[in-house]
């Protein structure tokens, strides 16, 4: 899978791509997360990337020429599946729909500054609006990675563990269950005695009855409509 930030603040992303997980799918050749300074695109001395509002208003927009340049040089190298905008104003991200951009090939993202992209790139190029919460970020770089990581560790051989990401929360629908490591008691606090029993059948009923309580208590509307809504054994 291969993904295109473009950016008016590559240094942002730098980070958040050359560690830990995100680094050795990259390593591992899984993923290829390239980034692209939209300032590269831009005509003139200035290097001007943005411009004021018509009709009037606090704010710079992002200038449509430098954005369509690059977009448009990314596209003739390759086909692309999505070309996403990171706007407060898009659809709200998630797991099913990290789990579906995980299939894709090729994506582009491009990361909104100042009061945002002149509309007329969102009408031409843009294929998906994606925001990763209620709340206004100072750009879309940030939320650009979140989307990146949550899909990267999806990809198969990305996590040492093949099951691990499954178990996830929100892959079923529920939230994770609490999990614990040695020592089996610290400062009179105990670890459950179920997980200490090697019973391994009793042990995966006792993490699903937890991740419904869990979830019965801190999200319930990830529960409405679904089977797990009955009493539980281990209340
Ligand atoms: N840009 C600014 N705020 C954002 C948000 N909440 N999600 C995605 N992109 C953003």
């Amino acid at each position: 899978m291969r993904i295109d930030i473009i950016t008016v603040v590559p240094d942002l992303l730098e980070g958040p791509f050359s560690h830990s997980i995100l680094k050795r799918a990259e390593e591992k050749g899984l993923a290829k997360v390239r980034i692209h300074n939209i300032r590269d695109y831009s005509s003139g001395k200035q290097k001007q990337v943005d411009d004021y509002a018509f009709g009037g208003g606090a704010g710079m927009v992002m200038m449509i020429e430098p954005i369509a340049k690059c977009i448009e040089a990314l596209k003739s190298e390759r086909d692309y599946d999505e070309v996403i905008y990171m706007t407060p104003d898009g659809e709200t991200f998630n797991q099913p729909m990290a789990n579906e951009l995980s299939l894709k090939g090729n994506i582009i993202i491009l990361c909104g500054h100042y009061k945002g992209v002149d509309e007329r790139i969102r009408q031409k190029w843009i294929t998906r609006e994606i925001s990763i919460g209620d709340y206004v970020l100072s750009g879309g770089e940030l939320a650009a990675a979140v989307v990146a990581d949550a899909i990267i560790r999806l990809l198969p051989g990305v996590l040492n563990d093949e099951t691990s990401a499954l178990t996830d929360s929100f892959q079923d629908g529920l939230l994770a269950p609490p999990v614990y490591t040695r020592p089996a008691e610290y400062d009179g606090m105990k670890v459950p005695d179920i997980l200490l029993s090697g019973h391994q059948s009793k042990i995966d009923s006792w993490r699903f009855e937890a991740s419904v309580r869990r979830t019965k208590e801190r999200r319930p509307d990830l529960l409405e409509g679904n089977e797990f809504q009955g009493d539980l054994k281990f209340e």
